[in-house]
C-alpha cells in the first residue's frame, strides 16, 4: 500500500522548503519503488486566509488518518494583530494537542562540512548523533494548579505576590515517552539515557522508576542508564557522543534540546518530529517539521535553506515508514552537497562566497541521490 502523507507548507518560507522536499519525494517514488500518496492542504495564516481559521476541521481530520503530516512552518507579521484563537500558532497547536502528540524528537547530527559551525569544538562533535526525545504533553507547563497570586498582606513578601507552577506527571504518561525513547533506539544505537532530578523532585522519582521499569519489563536488550539532567546539561557540552537517545521532561528538554542544536549549528539545518500513540497499522501518528520558524525576513526570496525541511521528511522514513536505509541515504546526499561547498546564505561562513537558492539546494541534493 502507498504511504499516505499529508503536506502543510503554512506560510513565509514553508512553501519555498516544501517545494523542495516534494522534488524528494519524487525522487524516491522514481527511483526506489516507494509509492506516496500525497495531499496538499493549508495551515496557519494560509488557512486564516481561506477559510477564517488556522486550521480547518477537515483538514485536522485528514491530519488523524495519515501516516505522517510534513509541516513547514506557520506565522508572519500579517497576522500579529488577530485573536488569539486565530493565531497561525493555534493551527499547529492544534494539530500536536488532538493528534496526542507525546513524544517530541530533536535530532543533532553534525554534518562533517559544517563542523566549524558548531559551537564546540570540531573534534567534539565530528560524527555526532544524538536524539532527544521531550515528553510534550504534560509536565510544568500544564500542571495544575498554576497561577499568579495575591500573598495576602505577607510582610515578608516584597510585592506581595505568588507565581506557581505544578511539575505533575502520571506513572501512564512517563512510560508511553519512555516506550517511544526505546522503540527508537532499537533503529539506531540501542541506548537509552533518561534525564530527570531525582535527587531533588519527587516526579524525577517517579520518572526514574517508570523509565527503568518500561526498560525491564520490555525492552531488557536496550541499554540504559539514568543521569540528573544539570549533569546531562554539562555531559552534552563536554561529550555529546557519548550519547544515542536520551529522554526526559517536558521543561528539562526544552532546555536539553536547544542547547543540542548549538552542537550542529544552523537553525536552517535542525529537523525535528512529534509522535504519538501507535495507529492501527502499527505507526505512530507523527508529524515532522523543521525547528526554524517561517522567517518573514527572508520569505519569497529564495534565500531559505530546505535541509531542515528535507531532514525532516527523512526522519518520516525512518520512523513512520521504516525506511531506514532510504533515510540514510538521504542523508548521505545532504552530506555530499555540504562536502561540495553548496551553501545557503545561513551556512555562509565569514570567509563568504556565492550562496545557492533554496531551489538549487534542492536541486543538487536530488542530484547527489541519483549520483551514488
Ligand atoms: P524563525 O525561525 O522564523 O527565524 C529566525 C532567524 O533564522 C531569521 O533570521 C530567519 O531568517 C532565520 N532562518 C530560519 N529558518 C531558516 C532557514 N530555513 N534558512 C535560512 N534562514 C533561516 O523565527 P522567528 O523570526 O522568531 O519567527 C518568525 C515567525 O515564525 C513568527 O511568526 C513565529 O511565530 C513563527 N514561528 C513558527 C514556528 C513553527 O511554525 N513551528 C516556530 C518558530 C517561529
Ligand atoms: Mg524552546
Amino acid at each position: 500500500a502507498p504511504y499516505s502523507l499529508l503536506v502543510l507548507p503554512g506560510d513565509g518560507i514553508g512553501p519555498e522548503v516544501m517545494a523542495e522536499v516534494v522534488k524528494v519525494v519524487d525522487w524516491f517514488q522514481a527511483n526506489r519503488g516507494m509509492s506516496f500518496d500525497v495531499s496538499h492542504d493549508l495551515v496557519g495564516g494560509s488557512a486564516y486566509d481561506t477559510h477564517g481559521v488556522p486550521l480547518a476541521d477537515e483538514t485536522m481530520a485528514k491530519a488523524q488518518q495519515v501516516d505522517a503530516v510534513l509541516l513547514g512552518a506557520v506565522g508572519g507579521p500579517k497576522y500579529d494583530d488577530l485573536d488569539f484563537s486565530l493565531k497561525p500558532e493555534r493551527g499547529l497547536l492544534r494539530l500536536r494537542k488532538e493528534m496526542d502528540l507525546f513524544a517530541n524528537l530533536r535530532p543533532a547530527q553534525c554534518f562533517d562540512a559544517l563542523a566549524d559551525f558548531s559551537s564546540l569544538k570540531r573534534e567534539v562533535v565530528t560524527g555526532l548523533d544524538i536524539l532527544i526525545v521531550r515528553e510534550l504533553t504534560s509536565g510544568v507547563y500544564f500542571g495544575e494548579p498554576r497561577g499568579i497570586h495575591d500573598d495576602g498582606n505577607n510582610p515578608e513578601n516584597e510585592g506581595g505576590r505568588v507565581g506557581i507552577n505544578t511539575q505533575r506527571y502520571t506513572s501512564g504518561e512517563i512510560r508511553r515517552v519512555a516506550r517511544s525513547a526505546f522503540e527508537l533506539a532499537k533503529r539506531r544505537g540501542n541506548k537509552v539515557c533518561s534525564m530527570e532530578k531525582a535527587n531533588v523532585m519527587e516526579s524525577g522519582i517517579l520518572w526514574r522508576e517508570e523509565v527503568q521499569w518500561v526498560h525491564d519489563n520490555e525492552y531488557p536488550d536496550v541499554e540504559l542508564s539514568h543521569m540528573y539532567a544539570d549533569n546531562g546539561a554539562m555531559q552534552l557540552v563536554r561529550n555529546p557522543r557519548q550519547f544515542d537517545v536520551i529522554v526526559t521532561d517536558n521543561l528539562f528538554g526544552d532546555l536539553l534540546s536547544d542547547a543540542a542544536a548549538m552542537l550542529t549549528g544552523s537553525l536552517g539545518m535542525l529537523p525535528s518530529a512529534s509522535l504519538g500513540a501507535p495507529m492501527e497499522n502499527g505507526r505512530p501518528k507523527a508529524l515532522y517539521e523543521p525547528v526554524h520558524g517561517s522567517a518573514p525576513d527572508i520569505a519569497g526570496q529564495g534565500k531559505a535553506n530546505p535541509i531542515a525541511c528535507i531532514l525532516s521528511f527523512a526522519m518520516a522514513l525512518r520512523y513512520s515508514f521504516d525506511q531506514g536505509d532510504a533515510a540514510a541515504e538521504l542523508e548521505r546526499a545532504v552530506e555530499k552537497v555540504l562536502a561540495d561547498g553548496a551553501r545557503t546564505a545561513d551556512l555562509m561562513g565569514p570567509e563568504g562566497g556565492t550562496p545557492v537558492s533554496t531551489s538549487e539546494m534542492g536541486d543538487r541534493i536530488v542530484a547527489a541521490l541519483s549520483t551514488r
